[in-house]
């Protein structure tokens, strides 16, 4: 047995999964988890299981993401089945071990959790049919519709400031002056873009702040490889990807989608001159996520959606960059420049997005009840 079927099958056992046997298969690992499907086999029968392995470098209060999760994915399931439907599928099943607990220590550094696949479905990393585009931005919308009434007090902030674009533009700044791997100067001009925009990327949080953008439970990390897709009928079946589930601004989810699916290139394209917002993209999300969020925000919430786009895109540049600048930290990275090219990349998108931000507001405008 390979030291990593052991470690699962460890992990099956920590959680009551009885198995005769398994077959693993191992997704495509994102930036920071890394996720296999599990097979089990017994007595005859089949099961399939997601297990992850989490590193808590990243997420350094694991206990508490994991009883956000389990809130939030409670309080979904219990609101689909008081609207008389099966919640299977529809919502992330985590699996819990004999002491209540969704989560399982390996080490000081890893820690595991298990919960069922859905099956039929997909995930994508590029938009390409608006429809299911559209069915994307429907379902994050009742994401968020699902827990507006969630009593916000019993939500953890796991990772604060994980949104506060003047905070994450902060660290970029401190550590370009700080320049610790020599790397700075090759950012200068990203450097000095992002301080020009400042009036711009800092305004949500001036609204949060002063209470015009209310809070709410909101995903955070709402990119179109984190929604689970049928894979025949292209509906949009259970938003997955639960681990930065905060309090956070409707705007957040919109704008992150936006930035990573009306994109007809990869986050990280290195040519910069192929990089824009795609319109039609755009307008396919907006067209499902905004009726539903039409029903429950505020109209300075729905106002605040496309500059969520941008500032999102801003943000990111500013992530990406600060990695670049402090030696890749952070990131998985495939060569020595990706967080540079990544950075330059919704850089470039993000200043397309400027140029388009009042056609922006005029789709918004259309979808809005
Ligand atoms: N419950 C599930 N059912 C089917 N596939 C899943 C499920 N959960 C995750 N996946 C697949 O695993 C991939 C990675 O999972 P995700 O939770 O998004 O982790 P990360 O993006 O951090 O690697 C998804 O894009 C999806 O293809
Ligand atoms: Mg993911």
């Amino acid at each position: 047995m390979s030291d990593n079927s052991r470690k699962i099958s460890l992990a099956l056992k920590q959680f009551g999964v009885k198995f005769d046997s398994f077959r693993v298969e191992t997704f495509h690992s994102g930036h920071i988890n890394s996720t296999h499907k599990v097979d089990i086999r017994y007595r005859g029968k089949s099961d399939s299981f997601v297990l992850q392995r989490i590193n808590t470098y990243v997420f350094p209060d694991p206990v508490g993401i994991m009883a956000n999760i389990d809130k939030v994915t409670g309080h979904i399931r219990s609101k689909l089945i008081a609207e008389g439907k099966d919640p299977a599928g529809k919502v992330l099943e985590f699996l819990k071990r004999p002491d209540g607990t969704n989560y399982y220590f390996e080490d000081r550094e890893s820690f595991w959790r298990v919960y069922r696949y859905v099956p039929e479905t997909v995930t994508y990393d590029q938009a390409e049919d608006p429809v299911v585009l559209q069915n994307a931005g429907r379902a994050f919308g009742l994401f968020q519709k699902q827990l507006c009434d969630f009593p916000m007090d019993q939500l953890k902030d796991t990772m604060p400031n994980f949104h506060n674009t003047p905070v994450r533009m902060q660290n970029f700044f401190e550590a370009f002056s700080e320049d610790p791997v020599g790397r700075a100067a090759e950012v200068r001009k990203e450097f000095e873009i992002l301080k020009e925009n400042e009036a711009l990327w800092s305004q949500l949080e001036k609204g949060r702040a002063e209470g015009k953008i209310p809070l709410r439970v909101t995903h955070n990390d709402t990119k179109y490889n984190n929604i689970l897709i049928h894979e025949k009928t292209g509906e949009a079946v259970c938003v997955i990807d639960l681990d930065t589930v905060t309090p956070g601004l409707c705007a957040y989810d919109f704008g992150d989608a936006i930035r990573f699916s009306a994109n007809r290139c990869a986050e990280d394209e290195p040519d910069t001159e192929k990089v824009s917002l795609d319109l039609e993209l755009y307008e396919a999300f907006a067209s499902g996520f905004i009726p539903v969020c039409s029903e429950f925000c505020t109209k300075a919430e729905l106002e605040s959606l496309a500059l969520g786009a941008v500032t999102m895109t801003f943000e990111l540049v500013a992530r990406f960059l600060e990695d670049y600048v402090r030696g890749d930290k952070y990131f998985k990275i495939h060569h020595s420049e990706h967080n540079l090219e990544r950075g330059r990349s919704q850089l470039a998108l993000a200043l397309d997005m400027l140029k388009k931000l009042d056609r922006m507001e005029e789709i918004n405008l259309k979808y809005r009840a």
